[in-house]
């Protein structure tokens, strides 16, 4: 099995397709909206710690798993840890599974605002439109729609599916994220959007909320603690550098979170729509920013569609890595063909997203409990593993990657203050669940 498996054709194949996985809604929806409801700069640099405090080292962990074991992540936490740890692995395929089924619903809304904005522009009254098209017969179509580009990229394979994917959406959706932002500086009244955007308010910076949103968007939009990155390093060579790697994914899903905010923030203050963001989560999106849309006229009808074009392209790149988590460990585990694999999971996690896009309440609770309380759980069992438990991490980090002084600083992030944070975002995590929120 070993022998046989799939490998990248190139570094930068490699690279682009772990971007890929890590830059998506989260980083142009979820990223404005936590911003703007935690006080604008404060919370990006509070993020900015969070990324390498939290994010880079458990990013290096699933690297290394990965690319050791060069297995999915069942079999690969069962060669470094022994059968118990297969749970985990477990644990990772059941939070992708679970991810997808409701990534793919909201994806496919956005697939629906890109293609009808080119044939009939954005919505007149888009926060009436948007709550007439997330449930029901229609978001059912596009989802299925969705999820089977998705399952035809991995059916394909690495190479020639979600590499060459990548290769070609990657840089497109990096040149769209910088047209936006600069065309957005071009706007009368951009600059309110920059004070709050990059002006630092030092009494918000250290609240609960702030550290929390801060740490478990660090989290979500490395796609850590689900195997998504392990399961991309198992197709790596042997002779990689892992952790310059690990530094650019990190930097390149910084960077692209960072300059949409720089579109999105002119765009929304330059109108006057900024207490809309804090309304609803999802409504930033699909709600604030068309009506932004609307107001720029023939302008804002190009840069709206190219801005859900991006969106379009972040949203699949992530979900064929969610895809691949399960379809891997189908093959490793239970010996299936790529394809067979591929049209089996992707048929099952396409059936099972017709529940949230029935019903966007059910959505809300997939995306609390996978996409957060799993994910957390997860990064955290999997920190205090490779922190606490694997034997060899650091010879097996350091593959390849002679020469690094900081791999002992690592391992003690991963031990002591990696769990200490995630830990912390469950607990509280847990307690608002309980109060009902
Ligand atoms: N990182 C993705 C984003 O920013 C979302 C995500 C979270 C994800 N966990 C994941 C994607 C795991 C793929 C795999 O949108």
């Amino acid at each position: 099995m070993v022998a046989g498996r799939e490998r990248w054709s190139s570094k930068t194949g490699f690279l682009l397709a772990a971007v890929g996985s890590a830059v998506g809604l989260g980083n142009m929806w979820r990223f404005s909206y936590l911003t703007a409801e935690n006080g604008g700069a404060a919370f990006v640099l509070l993020y900015i710690v969070m990324t390498l405090l939290i994010g880079l080292p458990v990013l290096l962990a699933e690297l290394t798993l990965g690319r050791g074991a060069r297995r999915s992540p069942i079999e690969a936490l069962g060669v470094f840890g022994g059968g118990a740890w297969k749970a985990l692995g477990g644990l990772f395929v059941a939070t992708g599974f679970l991810i997808l089924a409701y990534y793919s619903v909201i994806a496919g809304w956005t697939a629906r605002y890109a293609i009808e904005a080119v044939l009939t522009g954005f919505p007149e009254n888009p926060g009436e439109y948007f709550g007439s098209i997330i449930n029901g017969r229609a978001a059912v179509a596009w989802h299925l729609v969705f999820m089977a580009a998705t399952t035809l990229t991995v059916m394909v394979g690495v190479k020639g599916g979600i590499e060459r994917l990548s290769i070609v959406l990657m840089p497109l959706l990096f040149v769209l994220v910088c047209g936006l932002a600069l065309f957005a500086m071009t706007l009368d009244g951009a600059s309110a959007g920059y004070d709050f955007y990059l002006s630092v308010d030092w009494s918000k910076l250290f609240t609960a909320k702030v550290l929390n949103d801060a740490a478990s968007q660090a989290f979500f939009s490395l796609s850590l603690g689900m195997g998504a990155i392990m399961t991309y390093a198992s197709y790596l060579p042997e002779d990689s550098h892992l952790p310059n790697e690990s530094i650019i994914i990190a930097t390149a899903d910084f960077g692209v979170a960072f300059i949409a905010g720089l579109a999105v923030f002119p765009m929304i203050f330059a109108f006057g729509l900024s207490d809309q963001v804090n309304g609803s989560t999802v409504g930033a999106l699909f709600i604030t920013l068309p009506a932004a849309f609307n107001e720029m006229g023939t302008a804002g009808y190009l840069v709206g569609i190219l801005f859900f074009v991006a969106l379009v392209i972040g949203a699949l790149t992530s979900a064929i890595s969610l895809l691949e988590v399960v379809v891997s460990s189908a093959m490793d585990v239970l010996g299936l063909s790529r394809r067979t694999a591929a049209l089996s999971a992707g048929g099952l996690i396409a059936a099972l997203g017709i529940i949230p896009a029935l019903d966007d309440g059910r959505l809300d609770v997939m995306d609390k409990l996978a996409g957060n309380a799993f994910l957390v759980a997860g990064g955290l069992i999997l920190a205090v593993f490779v922190g606490w438990v694997m034997r060899n991490p650091l010879d097996e980090v350091s593959k390849g990657a002679t020469g690094v002084r900081w791999f002992g600083l690592w391992r003690w992030l991963l031990r002591i203050p990696v769990p200490l944070v995630l830990a912390y975002t469950l607990f509280e995590f847990v307690r608002g669940w309980n109060a009902g929120s």
